[in-house]
């Protein structure tokens, strides 16, 4: 006698005929994910050693000074970047996966038997993915500015409360403009291999050379595409070198490490 999928579905949530330890995508996914929740959200509530000399850690950046309102004015950013991997195709399969167990594996039994897709509310707001989209993009242009006043050194150095003394400033490069470099360069990749761009520059069109500006939305839709294919490589590394530039900068302000002067 065979067990069918179906079978395995009515039995309910976890039933498989699978011998593979199936579950430790899904609990490593859950726990990273939620480990960078947990860590963000206390990062931005905390409100402060978010910046040390030319340093800026992404998660404070811009800047924004806004006394109406009641918290940390880091979550008026973080809406956008963590409504982008919220609503990011990859990171949905994850955490469906990971933390609705639903599915949570292939050919393992799921909690309830019906597939209503993400029609319905609340699921159908991830739809506004496109649009924070948009935000992201922006995003990388404000980060790509952060790593040049990176590379911008204070000529009379950082005082010990880790502010800039005043005067005029140089080219220099540390190895926190390092860690902010590569985080953008990762981040940038992320972003700029999202299905959303990969539609909005290559979708609707049949024929690119019959298109209005084919070519330039050929080679941008190439491109797009080549990132694309390592889309979920970069999620995770983007997800870790944000995290850690933001860990690396608070350790400076706090005095717990001593930033290194490349040249
Ligand atoms: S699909 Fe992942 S960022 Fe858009």
């Amino acid at each position: 006698m065979t067990t069918s999928l179906r079978d395995l579905q009515e039995r309910g949530l976890g039933a498989t005929l699978r011998r593979d330890a199936w579950w430790v995508a899904p609990a490593l996914t859950a726990l990273v994910l939620g480990s960078f929740a947990v860590y963000s959200t206390w990062a931005a509530w905390v409100g402060k050693n978010y910046e040390w000399g030319p340093y800026l850690s992404p998660f404070y950046s811009p800047l924004v000074n806004a006394p109406w309102f009641p918290f940390s004015p880091a979550f008026l950013i973080l809406i956008f970047p963590l409504g982008f991997r919220t609503t990011c195709y990859y990171y949905r399969k994850a955490y469906y996966r990971s933390f609705f167990l639903d599915p949570v594996a292939c050919a393992v039994g799921e909690p309830r038997h019906a597939y209503r897709g993400e029609t319905k509310f609340p699921f159908i707001l991830q739809n506004v993915h496109r649009f924070f989209m948009y935000a992201a993009v922006v995003f990388i242009f404000i980060l790509s500015w952060d790593v040049i006043e990176a590379a911008r050194w204070p000529v009379n150095g950082v005082m010990a409360d880790g502010a800039m003394a005043p005067g005029p400033r140089a080219f220099g490069v540390g190895l926190g403009t390092l860690v902010m470099l590569v985080n953008v360069i990762l981040l940038a990749s992320y972003t700029f291999g999202c299905h959303s761009l990969r539609h909005l520059v290559g979708g609707q069109v049949d024929c690119f050379s019959c298109a209005r500006g084919g070519r330039a939305r050929y080679r941008l839709w190439h491109g797009v595409s080549a990132l694309n294919r390592h889309h979920m490589l970069f999620a995770w590394c983007s997800l870790f070198s944000v995290a850690l530039t933001d860990v690396y900068i608070r350790l400076c302000a706090m005095g717990v490490i001593h930033d290194v002067r490349v040249f």
